[in-house]
């Protein structure tokens, strides 16, 4: 496929290791369907989980869905992302601030929240699942497919 330019993406939570890794691995899972190229990764507003991988309770329910995402690796966000990302999601409302709070001023990422690409959901955080049962996590997982096919859906466009 010829393309003129590879778009960057980065999917932002908390600790890395519950929503923006299973964000990531949506959104590879629907890339590779598309056939699109697309830079991806994932990081964290705080450093608590830097080096580890995913919680076992993602990393089951991306297995469940058919996606490998044991071998990541947490990070937190640096000033460097803003250069190096056209786009930087925010899974909820606090991690959006924390987000804009560390912006540097030469910032040319776009930073918005989520789930504001997916039609009838703007606004809306994908909550914390950190703290709650397996079950939340389906949730998660359910949201951040809706949000990685919208995304899709607006490369794919552009592309
Ligand atoms: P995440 O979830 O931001 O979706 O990765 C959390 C992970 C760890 C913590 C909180 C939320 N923590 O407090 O360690």
């Amino acid at each position: 496929m010829h393309q003129l330019s590879r778009a960057s993406v980065l999917f932002v939570c908390l600790g890395n290791i519950c929503r923006s890794p299973l964000a990531e691995a949506a959104f590879r899972a629907e890339v590779s369907k598309a056939g699109i190229a697309v830079r991806i990764d994932s990081c964290g507003t705080a450093g608590y989980h830097v080096g580890s991988p995913p919680d076992p309770r993602s990393i089951e329910t991306a297995a469940a869905n058919g996606i490998d995402i044991s071998g990541l690796k947490g990070r937190q966000l640096a000033p460097q992302d803003f250069i190096e990302f056209d786009y930087i999601f925010a899974m909820d409302h606090q991690n959006l601030r924390d987000i804009k709070a560390v912006q540097p001023d030469h910032a040319t990422a776009h930073v918005s929240l989520l789930m504001d690409i997916v039609p009838g959901r703007e606004g809306a955080a994908i909550a914390d699942p950190y703290y709650d049962g397996e079950g939340q996590f389906t949730y998660t997982w359910e949201d951040v497919t809706l949000a990685a096919r919208a995304l899709v859906q607006k490369l794919s466009a552009a592309q």
